[in-house]
């Protein structure tokens, strides 16, 4: 069975903006863990909340819970959405171990049910909604499926967090080729920069990304110590992506 089927044929109508465009639902994933997700996640619920779209915040797996019953990136973009939505809704499973959560939960000697991820997303309805996963594309989840295949389940487009500096047009141009393979959409790449460190390829990057694969590219956004100025920066540089046209 497609992992598509699972979840069944994409609702007809969306809740829509003021302006009449279609109400932003994204999987937010990136080129490697650590990258920028939860910060671009949280930005654009933040900015959905203001909107007063009641966005669902949606973070599946999540590992490296010290407590498990406080999943620090779950709870994170529960706030920015200010959303009451039910924790157990919003993170459906949760690991201890800082490892991808495939392999912390088979460490366990246990299989995620990953029906029970689709049951949650289909609770949120037709709100609009974000989704972070976790790490990058092909980080397992269980031991039939990656990220990809989540993605793939739930049918939303995707943004893509990637580093700023050396290295991301060649881990950028990896992840766009996988999901073009599965025909995921790409609504945007974005850049972060996660650290202070010179790099003199920062400045082409954008430009040679959005040439190569004809894609949106946003940003860079600085590198900001300060988390209430990144939260700011994050939030501008991400905005665009409320208004622009769903790309399918
Ligand atoms: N532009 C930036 N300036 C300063 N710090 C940054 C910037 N972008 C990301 N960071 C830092 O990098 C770290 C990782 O960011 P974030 O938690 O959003 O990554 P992630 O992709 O969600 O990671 P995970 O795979 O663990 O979920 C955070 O501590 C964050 O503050
Ligand atoms: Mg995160």
């Amino acid at each position: 069975m497609s992992p598509r089927s699972l979840v069944g044929a994409r609702p007809r109508s969306r809740r829509r903006n003021g302006d009449g465009a279609p109400a932003l639902r994204v999987f937010v994933t990136a080129t490697d863990t650590g990258v920028g997700k939860t910060q671009v996640a949280s930005a654009l619920l933040s900015l959905l909340a203001d909107a007063g779209l009641s966005p669902a915040p949606f973070k599946p797996y999540e590992s490296g819970c010290s407590r498990l019953s406080r999943p620090a990136d779950a709870l994170e973009l529960r706030v920015a959405a200010r959303s009451t939505d039910p924790l157990d809704r919003v993170c459906v499973h949760r690991f201890r171990a800082p490892l991808a959560p495939g392999v912390a939960a088979a460490r366990l000697g246990r299989v995620p049910d990953f029906r029970a991820v689709l049951a949650a997303y289909r609770s949120f309805g037709d709100r609009p909604l974000v989704a972070e996963g976790a790490g990058g594309l092909l980080v397992p989840l269980d031991p039939r499926r990656d990220v990809i295949d989540l993605i793939e389940a739930l049918a939303l487009p995707v943004v893509l967090v990637a580093r700023a500096g050396l290295g991301t047009l060649n881990h950028t141009g990896l992840s766009l080729e996988l999901l073009a393979t599965r025909s995921i959409p790409v609504r945007a790449v974005v850049l972060s920069r996660g650290s202070p460190a010179r790099d003199p390829s920062i400045e082409d990057n954008a430009a040679w990304l959005s040439r190569r694969h004809g894609v949106l590219v946003l940003g860079p956004v600085p590198y900001i110590a300060d988390p209430a100025r990144r939260r700011w920066a994050f939030r501008e540089v991400v905005r665009p992506l409320l208004n622009a046209p769903a790309p399918h």
